[in-house]
């Protein structure tokens, strides 16, 4: 298995309609292929884990590169895994606004925060993504 992550930004306007189409189509297509992961949105920019077959996940990553939704697409992560990071989620989204201090966060599935921060999981990749989460 492979293990892809990237960061981009969103387009200017991109609303919640937006992402909510982006989260469904997604949980399809992913479902479809058994491809997990983690899309975390922090107001601006994007952050998406995506593990399954190599040949799987490096397909969804070049339609997603080519979604003019985003840009900037930037891999950061590609590599072999023998565990997944994400198994129970098609694709979990995590966002946090960016107003005043409060972080509100909306984790789709009703998942609490806190499986986020399952102990289990990769230091780096938990590292990546909490840092991720708490930029400002
Ligand atoms: C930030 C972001 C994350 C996305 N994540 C996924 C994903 O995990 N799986 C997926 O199938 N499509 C994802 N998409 C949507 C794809 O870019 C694309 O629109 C979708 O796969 C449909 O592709 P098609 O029009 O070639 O069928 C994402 C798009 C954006 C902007």
């Amino acid at each position: 298995m492979y293990r892809l992550v990237y960061v981009s930004r969103a387009t200017e306007h991109l609303g919640d309609a937006d992402i909510e189409n982006i989260l469904n189509v997604s949980q399809s297509n992913n479902d479809e292929r058994y491809i997990t992961g983690f899309l975390a949105h922090n107001g601006r920019a994007f952050m998406q884990a995506l593990e399954g077959q190599r040949d799987e996940v490096l397909d969804i990553y070049s339609r997603i590169e080519n979604d003019d939704r985003h840009f900037g697409v930037t891999q950061i992560i590609g590599e072999p895994i023998e565990t997944r990071a994400f198994p129970d989620w098609s694709m979990n989204y995590h966002r946090v606004d960016d107003d005043e201090g409060s972080s509100t966060m909306v984790v789709r599935k009703d998942d609490s925060v806190d499986t986020l921060l399952n102990p289990s999981m990769p230091r780096d990749l938990l590292y990546m993504f909490s840092k991720f989460i708490r930029m400002r």
